[in-house]
């Protein structure tokens, strides 16, 4: 009854603000929360992971949930009195670095307006049905990006390999293409690990991640960590 009382209350709020047709329903949620799910839990027993866990999330100060670390950005958004809202939320899942733009959240965006309000709806009941976990320690990582964190990359080694990378990815980034320079090493090996087992999908990231092993991913990873 909880669950459809939230709902509803997404449903109303959604239509007030968002543009566009809303479709909260608990499938197309969990489907659009996939590749959040790369980096973020929700529900019960969430924790925090390479993102915080996204119970409880609104009406909470922003970067908020107890345990985590959160960039400088969100901090400084949070102790200035910003709030998650489904408007914040909205602008901030369509382009997470035009709101922060030194988030450590390392995600393109969700062009689609529907998309996102739908997202939203499934945020809203997923973290509300359950107590918030804040406090809780932060969990263990997945194992897959953890096997490569333990790995010391090789910083020259990464930047041989880069080269490969850097015909696309610019310092400062593009319109379609996300800047991957001084990214922190657990974001980005998060992020090539998606393409990797195919959670993220991009064709010519889930091709040459799928020929990366974590020795190579490794030195990329501390490799990119020194680059601005
Ligand atoms: C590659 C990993 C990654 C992906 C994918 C990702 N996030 Fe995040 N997210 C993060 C990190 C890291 C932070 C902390 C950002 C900071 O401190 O600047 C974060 C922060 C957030 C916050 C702020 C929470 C708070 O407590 O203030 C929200 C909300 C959020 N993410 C939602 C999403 C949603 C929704 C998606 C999917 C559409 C998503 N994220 C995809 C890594 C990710
Ligand atoms: C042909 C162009 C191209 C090449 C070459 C390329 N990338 Fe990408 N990369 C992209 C695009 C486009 C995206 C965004 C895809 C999406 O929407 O998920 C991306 C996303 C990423 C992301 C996630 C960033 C984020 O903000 O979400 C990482 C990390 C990454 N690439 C690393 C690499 C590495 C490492 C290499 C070299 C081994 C590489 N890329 C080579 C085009 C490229």
């Amino acid at each position: 009854m909880l669950v459809r009382a939230f709902l509803s209350g997404a449903f109303v709020l959604a239509t007030l603000v968002l543009p566009g047709p809303v479709a909260a329903d608990g499938a197309e949620g969990e489907v659009l929360f996939r590749p959040c799910g790369a980096c973020h839990m929700i529900g019960e027993g969430a924790v925090h992971r390479v993102g915080p866990h996204l119970n409880g999330l609104f009406g909470r100060p922003v970067g908020g949930a107890e345990g985590y670390e959160y960039s400088d950005d969100l901090i400084a958004a949070g102790e200035g009195g910003a709030v998650w809202s489904d408007e914040m939320l909205n602008q901030f899942i369509a382009s997470p670095r035009e709101v922060f733009r030194r988030t450590s959240m390392v995600f393109r965006g969700i062009r689609s307006p529907e998309d996102r309000a739908a997202l939203i709806g499934y945020l809203r009941a997923e973290g509300s049905t359950v107590e918030s976990q804040n406090g809780a320690e932060p969990a263990a990582i997945d194992p897959e990006i953890a096997a490569i964190l333990d790995i010391a990359g090789d910083v020259a080694y990464g930047a041989y390999l880069s080269s490969e990378c850097t015909a696309c990815h610019r310092a400062t980034g593009g319109e379609d293409i996300p800047s991957i320079a001084g990214t922190s090493p657990s974001v980005f090996i998060a992020g090539i690990v998606a393409y990797r087992n195919g959670t993220r999908e991009h064709q010519v990231m889930n091709t040459l991640s799928a020929r990366l092993g974590d020795e190579e991913i490794a030195a990329l990873a501390a490799y990119f960590e020194t680059t601005e």
